[in-house]
């Protein structure tokens, strides 16, 4: 027969024949018992890679560890490492479900040790063991003798704890049942791992299309109340001129001169919006003089006072950084323009050899910052979290203060680099 036998280097096993009357029956019965185990391991492991849905994966984990070991119940935790609680995410055996989503702390208990011990935790009786928490499994009617609890760890950070209960046959766990489920619980974290990685991609994937479409939609609105609505009046404006010419020449002088004025007005909304859309005086000159240009070009259209101070803005950032900055101010200001009707809008930049502080206040209708965070993730919107991904590019602190009726202020501080 084959066993295995760990060979000069700690992570390769391979098969060595070893004459079977070596062996005892018993010691047979165990080695085939192991060798079964570990191939329904890699079994599982392979196909625990290759699931990336986090909840069935999640599901998949718990069944197999306790296929694995054979046992007739278990739980898996996550770590909420803001709350540093464990958080029950499976559990199966009793009412398990009701138990769904319910927290214990990381420190304490049987979990809590093998969460931060890092190891595992063998328990032959449950009842009598002063660190079971012995609410949770009553509640929902599961009656726990033995457990095994092995933490899931990845990239050598704890984040969670898998828990298996009541073998179905036998008496206790045992050390090797402990090794097997250590081994397991190592390849379900880097799954786990992989499943979260792979669903933050598609949230920030969701999150790219979602901005594009927010940007075409914005492009679309402001090419129509704009550009097209001047365009509609120049076409309307040339026709009764074309009338004009041959009913009454004398006020063509005149009507000139409106036409001037609004096709004037057309080519500065639409230069406006390719401002808007890549501001190439930023990627030329800076921040500085982009921000001059850009409030140039938003008194000639909007009806409030723009002030500007940024006399102090002298050195220059990485572009990427100062891209971000800009659109910070950019959305800080067209929120000034959609939401606030404000009389008077300041923008103001101060750099010295620390960090650079930038803010955007007006004196509009303000908004209750606190609920709009609260219920933001149901609004649809994006500006503001846009403002947040944008400040954490630069390692800069944003900060909104506003009340209604008092005005919004949105202040950047963004540390320099020495
Ligand atoms: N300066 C402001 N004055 C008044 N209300 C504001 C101001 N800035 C933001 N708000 C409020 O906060 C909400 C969220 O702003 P956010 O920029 O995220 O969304 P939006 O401007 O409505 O949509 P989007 O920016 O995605 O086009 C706004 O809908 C508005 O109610
Ligand atoms: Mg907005």
């Amino acid at each position: 027969m084959t066993n295995y036998r760990h060979a000069a280097s700690p992570s390769v096993s391979v098969f060595v024949s070893t004459p079977m009357n070596s062996y005892s029956p018993d010691e047979i019965e165990r080695l085939r018992a192991r060798v079964a185990a570990l191939e329904t391991l890699q079994r599982v492991a392979r196909d625990l890679t290759a699931e990336l849905d986090h909840e069935i994966l999640l599901k998949k984990i718990l069944r197999a560890a306790m296929d694995v070991s054979h046992s007739t119940a278990g739980s898996l935790f996550l770590y909420d490492s803001a709350a540093q609680e464990l958080v029950f995410k499976v559990i199966v055996g009793g009412g398990g479900d009701a138990l769904k989503e319910t927290r214990v702390p990381a420190a304490q208990g049987i979990v809590g040790e093998s969460f931060t011990q890092q190891r595992a935790v063998i328990v032959d009786d449950a009842e009598t063991d002063p660190r079971y928490f012995r609410a949770p499994a009553e509640s929902v009617g599961l009656e726990i003798h033995q457990l095994i609890a092995v933490p899931l760890i990845a990239q050598a950070k704890p984040i969670g704890v898998l828990e298996v209960m009541n073998q179905a046959v036998g008496a206790c766990y045992s050390a090797q049942d402990a090794e097997l489920l250590m081994a397991f619980a190592a390849q379900s974290a880097i799954a786990l791992e992989n499943a979260r990685l792979y669903g933050e991609i598609r949230q920030e994937r969701d999150r790219i299309l979602a901005v594009e479409a927010a940007v075409r939609h914005e492009l679309a609105r402001d090419l129509h109340d704009g550009p097209v609505q001047m365009l509609s009046a120049l076409v309307m404006e040339t026709r009764y001129l074309r009338d004009l010419a041959a009913q009454d020449p004398s006020k063509i002088q005149t009507e000139f001169l409106r036409l001037d004025a609004v096709a004037t007005k057309a080519l500065y909304q639409t230069r406006n919006i390719l401002f808007d859309l890549r501001p190439l005086i930023l990627e030329q000159q800076g921040l500085g003089p982009a921000l001059e240009q850009y409030v140039t070009r938003l008194r000639m259209v909007e009806p409030f006072n723009i002030t500007l101070d940024a006399a102090t803005l002298r050195v220059r950032l990485a572009p990427k950084s100062e891209a971000a900055i800009f659109s910070i101010v950019q959305e800080s200001v067209n929120n000034a323009k959609k939401h606030a009707k404000p009389k008077n809008l300041w923008i103001e930049a101060v750099q010295d050899e620390t960090g650079l502080t930038l803010s955007v206040r007006d004196d509009g209708n303000g908004f209750d910052v606190q609920a709009m965070e609260a219920a933001y993730s149901t609004r649809g919107s994006l500006g503001l979290l846009n403002m947040k991904e944008r400040a954490e590019i630069v390692q800069g602190a944003l900060r909104i203060v506003s009340q209604p009726n008092e005005g919004t202020c949105v202040t950047l501080t963004v540390p320099l680099p020495k």
